[in-house]
């Protein structure tokens, strides 16, 4: 029987895992609101605070978004017009954005089929004498395999750039995914891991000049730096969304463990060659699965079947950039069969702290039940 008209099992739930801390929010609102301290106040210098000792960084600048954090992040490591940034085509639109704002090319190379990050066998191939960093971006919260990005950027004098949208609390090789780059950025946006109510980004950096510079630009001084006069302008950190997203970090754990508790259920209805094979069991790997993914030849009728049963779902991201309607300033450093064949096979599944354990196992068992009739057809 078709569940549409019953309560339906969402992608997210933005309030729920909000109500434990809904009262220390509200009262320290009203503190925040008397105070008259709206602008760059306690609350953003003790999450960056926060932020650099969690991810192992000298020091971390909040900015308006994730998006402006990739802006300034690049433009301080030097991406100038005409230069290129190699990245992945199988990620939110916003990585590519920030690269042709500042007049440069987002240089693709295909991903790996195991945990749809960068090929980190496909970059040197794409690098060109105008190339002038790698951006890596662990998608949906898995980590990118960071040792040969790190080997092939030293070895050509790349800079890298992580952008950790969808990985905060994802780690490699122990590591915080965010400690890897010469600078990592991250989002607050309400969707994330770790959210606000609202806009608000950081950049994570490892050497204190680039967090010195991009305090200053972020509200509206100039700066000097990679031989050129960088404009300032406003892109703060509101203290509000600090406010919250600190309580929501002291949360963070928690909430993290019941997202992994719904991805192990779905690990267990769903084969390995359909859903995220690497990194997981491997020492010192976290995915923080900001999206569980399932991969199959007939997404769209799975996607039917499972709407059919009141489950949303969500397809990422197709076409892959490569094919955006931005295609025109981009380049394509190699073919890009595995990111067309992501776009076309794979369907995100709801995964967040509040998912219910009991709907978890029930769309597991449907994927499942669905996965073995498919196999089977394929087999006759
Ligand atoms: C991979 C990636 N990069 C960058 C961004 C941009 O973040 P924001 O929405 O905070 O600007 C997002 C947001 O969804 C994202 O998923």
């Amino acid at each position: 029987m078709s569940a549409k008209n019953d309560k339906r099992v969402g992608r997210y739930d933005l309030i729920t895992p909000m109500l434990p801390c809904k009262d220390e929010i509200m009262e320290k609102f009203e503190k925040f609101l008397m105070s008259g301290n709206y602008i760059l106040g306690e609350e953003v210098r003790l999450l960056e605070e926060e932020l650099a000792a969690a991810c192992d960084v000298v020091d971390a600048v909040g900015v308006a978004s994730g998006s402006s954090a990739l802006f300034v992040a690049l433009a301080m490591a030097g991406v100038r017009p005409g230069h290129e940034v190699i990245t992945t085509p199988y990620t939110f639109d916003a990585t590519m954005e920030a690269i042709i704002l500042l007049d440069a090319v987002p240089v693709f190379v295909d991903i790996r089929p195991e945990d749809l990050n960068i090929d980190p066998g496909l970059i040197e191939a794409a690098i060109t004498p105008k190339t002038r960093a790698i951006m890596p971006v662990p998608i949906f919260g898995a980590p990118c395999d960071m040792d040969p990005i790190n080997e092939i950027a030293a070895k050509h004098g790349l800079e890298v750039v992580v952008d950790m949208a969808q990985g905060y609390g994802t780690l490699y090789k122990g590591q915080a995914m965010g400690s890897f780059g010469r600078m990592s950025t991250l989002s607050f946006y309400p969707t994330k891991n770790l959210p606000g109510i609202g806009d608000g980004g950081m950049v994570l950096c490892r050497d204190q000049r680039d967090a010195d510079r991009i305090r200053k630009i972020r509200a509206h001084k100039a700066v000097r730096a990679n031989d050129r006069l960088y404009t300032g302008w406003n892109s703060r950190l509101d203290e509000i969304q600090a406010m919250v997203i600190r309580i929501r970090h002291g949360r963070f754990n928690e909430e993290q463990g019941d997202r992994d508790q719904v991805a192990a259920i779905y690990d267990s209805y769903i084969p390995e060659a359909h859903r995220l094979q690497y990194p997981i069991g491997k020492e010192g790997m976290k995915v923080t699965h900001h999206q569980y993914w399932v991969r199959c030849t007939q997404r769209d009728k799975l996607r039917d079947l499972l709407d059919d049963n009141g489950i949303d779902t969500a397809i990422f991201y197709d076409p892959p950039l490569h094919r955006h309607e931005l295609a025109e300033y981009v380049r394509t450093g190699s073919d890009m069969t595995e990111a067309e064949r992501a776009g076309r096979e794979v369907l995100i599944l709801p995964v967040h702290a509040a998912l219910p354990f009991e709907d978890a196992h029930r769309v597991g068992k449907i994927v499942q039940d669905f996965l073995a009739v498919e196999e089977k057809t394929a087999s006759n």
